[in-house]
């Protein structure tokens, strides 16, 4: 999916995407490069758009590590489809459902989730969830990074996590923050 129909897409659905932009390849590189990917198993990533991240996700992590990422817009979904790797499985569904899709692919424990989703225009008690269902299944050392544009919501994830360190990409529109925590 080309630039412009990632805008159109996010201009058509603002409250569910967040954005009218993806993620630029220098916040993906960072993300990734703040993970021990070359160490997972499983990795989920919420809120995939048109697979931006997924595709880098993709070419870094292990031949042997599944991929598992969720997506809830159907456009984005086709995109998503089109990218050919056993590895990934495209979970067309709510981040909420983590633990269905991990029961149904017979993973126990997650290593890393990489997270976009847009927690400002999400409701508070879903996001709230979201994050606590993703510290549930992440084993113990399991990474949990989330893309942000302001820091408001670090508390939340010091609530919930204890720890988190914040690093900053600019190379991206809007400049972004990336949070990241570490299950004790
Ligand atoms: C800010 S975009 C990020 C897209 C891409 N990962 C990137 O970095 O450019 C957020 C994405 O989260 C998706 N999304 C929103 N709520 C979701 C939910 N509850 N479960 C899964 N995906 C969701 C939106 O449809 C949108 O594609």
């Amino acid at each position: 999916m080309n630039r412009f129909k990632f805008f159109k897409e996010g201009i058509r659905n603002l409250k569910t995407v967040g954005t009218v932009t993806r993620s630029s390849r220098y916040l993906c590189d960072k993300v990734i490069n703040h993970s021990k990917i070359h160490q997972a198993r499983v990795i989920i990533e919420l809120g995939a758009g048109d697979g931006v991240l997924t595709k880098r996700i993709l070419k870094r992590m292990p031949d042997d590590c599944k991929l598992i990422a969720f997506e809830i817009n159907d456009m984005f979904i086709d995109t998503l489809e089109a990218i050919d790797d056993p590895r990934l499985i495209i979970a067309a569904d709510s981040a909420e459902n983590i633990q269905k899709y991990l029961d149904d692919h017979n993973l126990d424990q997650v290593d890393i989730v990489y997270s976009a989703l847009p927690f400002s225009v999400i409701p508070k008690e879903v996001a709230n969830s979201i994050i606590n269902i993703s510290k549930s299944v992440l084993a113990p050392e399991g990474e949990y990074l989330q893309i942000h544009y302001s820091l408001i919501a670090k508390k939340l994830y010091e609530k919930i996590f204890g720890k988190v360190e914040v690093f900053f990409q600019p190379i991206n529109i809007p400049p972004a923050f990336i949070l990241k925590c570490v299950k004790e």
